[in-house]
């Protein structure tokens, strides 16, 4: 394990959605309404609350990324042609808020914070938003801090939320890593200067063929800090 005296502290920028966080924990409820179909529900819901994310950093008609998720889900219901009424939207999106951790997630930050690493949750979502859902998760202790695009109101991809990132944390991108299951998310952070490691879960899981390789790739935050204490410094 390294010693931060020896002058080179290491910042990890963990993506909170998809990442730390999984989205398709809302499956449960969405059976009520749409049985058999929750799981494609799911999967739509989250396909375009991301499409809306990046539509509304290019147009730079910027709302937050609960309003990208409220939009999204009535996509969605319409859709599906399910009838949702207030009150069902509004569970769902409470949901969505006290969303579950993934299995591997407060070891691996266990093992980040022993390695020495430097951590935060760097997310789409705003700083309020992130904060509910790792404390509920009960993992908000391992991080320095949490670092939201919407303090610059614009929203991943975009090279200036990783600089913003990296402004915040007192890092450089040549110290600095971006842990994501998001492809677009690692792309985005590399284009910009990080090094980045692909959470891959599932074996089925795609990453973009755009030519450009994630600096590391795993199967789960177990094997993170060790994976990047290798790279770093053996
Ligand atoms: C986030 C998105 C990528 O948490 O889900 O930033």
């Amino acid at each position: 394990m390294h010693e931060e005296s020896l002058g080179k502290p290491i910042t990890l920028a963990f993506d909170v959605y998809g990442t730390l966080i999984d989205t398709h924990g809302v499956v449960v409820a969405l059976e009520k309404h749409v049985g058999v179909k929750a799981p494609d529900f799911s999967r739509i819901w989250r396909e375009k609350q991301l499409e809306y994310s990046f539509r509304r950093g290019l147009m730079q008609n910027y709302e937050n990324f609960a309003r990208c998720t409220s939009d999204a889900l009535d996509y969605t219901s319409t859709f599906f042609k399910v009838f949702l009424s207030e009150k069902d939207k509004q569970d769902l999106l409470n949901v969505y808020k006290v969303l579950p951790a993934f299995d591997d997630v407060k070891e691996g930050l266990e093992r980040a914070v022993e390695y020495g690493f430097k951590i935060f949750a760097f997310s789409n979502g705003s700083a309020d938003a992130v904060e509910t859902l790792l404390k509920h998760a009960g993992i908000r202790d391992y991080f320095l801090g949490v670092v939201s695009v919407d303090e610059i109101k614009s929203f991943k991809p975009n090279p200036g939320v990783y600089c913003h990132f990296l402004r915040k944390a007192g890092a450089t991108g040549a110290n600095a890593w971006l842990i994501s299951s998001n492809p677009f998310d690692v792309i985005g952070a590399l284009s910009a200067g990080m090094k980045a490691v692909w959470i891959k879960r599932s074996p089925e899981a795609l990453f973009d063929p755009w030519g450009i390789k994630p600096t590391l790739t795993v199967k789960s935050l177990l094997d993170l800090a060790g994976q990047i204490e290798i790279h770093e410094f053996f």
